[in-house]
């Protein structure tokens, strides 16, 4: 209850503030003369000089000095500090949001954070699941400009032990060797499609492998449909990430051609060690030249 009631008042606290930016907010008191006031960063620098020293450091410690939405300093996301510094530190009376729910964290990050990938944050998977801004981010102790928790990658691994699994499989995306990030294709923030970055996942794909797109002449209709028809998207056991081996695959949408290989068991097999049906349809994602996708 205590931990809710402080939530909401921290997002009044963050609301009046957003709504009076910069200077004039500071001291004013616009709750009510028992609210709590701000008295500005260097009285909290007096009592955590360990936390002031490294704030300067920090993402919001550079920027805070020329963005007039930082201009309370430590007190625009610990709330007025005035009763807790008067108190000599009691800590009912200020904000951490170490101690508060989920959803508290979140909007007191979002009553400034609106912008671009944010706007889609209660579309996203980690929104429902009561994964909170600072599971990611960590605005003291955070690495690199983005004050993740850990490495870009190692952030999401923490978690998603499956698609860490994946990543070392036979065949994968580079993610694990650095060469690209779960970032390069999600959003972790948010969006319509599995946090998809693209608005749909054949567009994921596409910014990276233009040529597979086409338009081509002579279109192979489930690669339009999308990427996932044959490939999975982060590691597995085939070669070149496909779903299954090459001929099951082909065969799973096209048992009637070639009648004689595909139905009959004992050619089928034969066919398998021998002809791979791409040996001959090469251009499987559409060619400009052969109907058949044959070179
Ligand atoms: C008079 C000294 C003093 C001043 C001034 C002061 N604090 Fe504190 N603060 C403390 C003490 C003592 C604690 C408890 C320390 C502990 O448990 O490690 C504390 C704890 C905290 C906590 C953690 C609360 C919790 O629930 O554990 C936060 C956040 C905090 N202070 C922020 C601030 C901010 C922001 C300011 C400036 C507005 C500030 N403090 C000013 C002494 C002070
Ligand atoms: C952008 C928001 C933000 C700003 C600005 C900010 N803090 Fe914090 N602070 C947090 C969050 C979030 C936590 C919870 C721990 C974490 O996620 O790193 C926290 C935790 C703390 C704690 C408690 C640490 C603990 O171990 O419980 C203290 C003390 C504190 N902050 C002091 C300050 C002081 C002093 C300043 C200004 C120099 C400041 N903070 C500025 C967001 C902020
Ligand atoms: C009082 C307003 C405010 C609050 C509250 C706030 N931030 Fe920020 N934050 C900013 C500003 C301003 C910047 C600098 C943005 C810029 O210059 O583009 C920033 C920058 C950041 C960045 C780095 C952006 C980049 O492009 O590298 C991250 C990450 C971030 N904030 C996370 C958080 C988290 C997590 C919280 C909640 C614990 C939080 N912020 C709370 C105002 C705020
Ligand atoms: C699941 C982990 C995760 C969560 C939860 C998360 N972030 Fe991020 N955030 C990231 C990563 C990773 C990046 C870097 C993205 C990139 O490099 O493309 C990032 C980037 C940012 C940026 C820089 C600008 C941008 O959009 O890329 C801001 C600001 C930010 N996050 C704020 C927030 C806020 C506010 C919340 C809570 C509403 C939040 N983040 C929740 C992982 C997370
Ligand atoms: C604290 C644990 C945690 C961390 C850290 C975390 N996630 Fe998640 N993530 C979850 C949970 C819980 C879900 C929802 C359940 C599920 O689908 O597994 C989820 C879901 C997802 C989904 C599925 C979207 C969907 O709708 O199918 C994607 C994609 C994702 N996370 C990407 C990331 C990325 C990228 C990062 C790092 C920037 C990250 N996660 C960090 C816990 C986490
Ligand atoms: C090459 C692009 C790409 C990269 C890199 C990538 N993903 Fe994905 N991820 C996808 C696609 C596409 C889906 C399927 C989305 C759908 O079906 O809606 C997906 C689905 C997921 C899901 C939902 C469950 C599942 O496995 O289908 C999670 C969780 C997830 N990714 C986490 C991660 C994490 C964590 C990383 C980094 C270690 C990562 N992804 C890297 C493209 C990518
Ligand atoms: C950010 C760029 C990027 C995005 C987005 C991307 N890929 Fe890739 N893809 C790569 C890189 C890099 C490689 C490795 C190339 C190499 O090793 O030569 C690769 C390799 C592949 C391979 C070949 C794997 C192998 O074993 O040779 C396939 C198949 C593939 N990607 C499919 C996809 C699909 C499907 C999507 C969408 C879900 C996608 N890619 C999104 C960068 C990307
Ligand atoms: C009908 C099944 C199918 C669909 C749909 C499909 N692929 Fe492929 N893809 C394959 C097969 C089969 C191979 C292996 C070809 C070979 O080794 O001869 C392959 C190979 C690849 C390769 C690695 C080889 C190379 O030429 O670079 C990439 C990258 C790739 N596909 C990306 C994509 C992307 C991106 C999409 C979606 C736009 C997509 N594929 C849709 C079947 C498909
Ligand atoms: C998800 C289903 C699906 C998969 C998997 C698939 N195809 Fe197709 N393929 C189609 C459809 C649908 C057509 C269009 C059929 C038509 O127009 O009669 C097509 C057309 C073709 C054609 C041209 C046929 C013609 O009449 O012009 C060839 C050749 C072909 N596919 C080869 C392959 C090969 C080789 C593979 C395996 C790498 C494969 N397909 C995997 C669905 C699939
Ligand atoms: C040794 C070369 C070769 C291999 C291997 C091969 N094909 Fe073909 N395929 C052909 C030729 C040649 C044609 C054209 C027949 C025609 O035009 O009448 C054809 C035609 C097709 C067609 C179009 C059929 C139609 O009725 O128009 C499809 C679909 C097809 N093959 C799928 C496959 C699949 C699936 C595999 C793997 C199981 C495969 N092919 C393996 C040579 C091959």
């Amino acid at each position: 209850m205590e931990r809710i009631l402080k939530g909401a008042w921290m997002l009044a606290a963050a609301l009046a503030l957003s709504a009076s930016l910069g200077a004039q907010a500071r001291g004013a008191d616009a709750a009510g003369t028992e609210a709590p006031k701000f008295v500005g960063r260097e009285a909290c620098a007096s009592c955590h000089a360990e936390v002031h020293e490294t704030f300067d450091k920090t993402f919001h410690g550079r920027k805070a000095q020329s963005n007039p939405k930082l201009a309370n300093m430590c007190e625009s996301c610990h709330g007025p500090g005035s009763a807790h510094a008067d108190g000599g530190g009691d800590i009912t009376k200020i904000l951490n949001p170490k101690k508060m729910s989920p959803q508290a964290v979140t909007d007191t990050c979002l009553s400034c954070h609106k912008d671009k990938n944010l706007m889609l944050w209660k579309t996203g998977s980690h929104a429902n699941s009561d994964v909170s801004c600072t599971t990611c981010h960590s605005v003291h102790k955070g690495s690199g400009n983005k004050s993740l928790t850990a490495g870009a990658t190692d952030t999401c691994l923490k978690c998603h032990k499956k698609q860490k699994a994946d990543m070392r499989l036979a065949s994968h995306h580079p993610v694990l060797e650095g060469k690209m990030t779960c970032a390069s294709c999600h959003n972790p923030h948010g969006g319509i499609e599995g946090n998809l970055k693209a608005d749909s996942l054949a567009e994921t794909c596409a910014k990276c492998h233009t040529d597979k797109m086409g338009p081509f002449m002579h279109e192979h209709p489930p690669v339009a449909d999308g990427c996932q028809n044959c490939h999975l998207p982060h590691g597995s056991t085939n070669e070149r990430m496909l779903k299954m081996p090459i001929q099951f695959l082909c065969v799973s949408c096209h048992n009637k051609e070639h009648a004689s290989f595909t139905t009959n068991t004992t050619t089928q097999a034969t066919w398998v060690q021998r002809d791979r049906c791409t040996d001959c349809h090469r251009e499987v994602h559409g060619s400009d030249r052969a109907r058949r996708f044959r070179k």
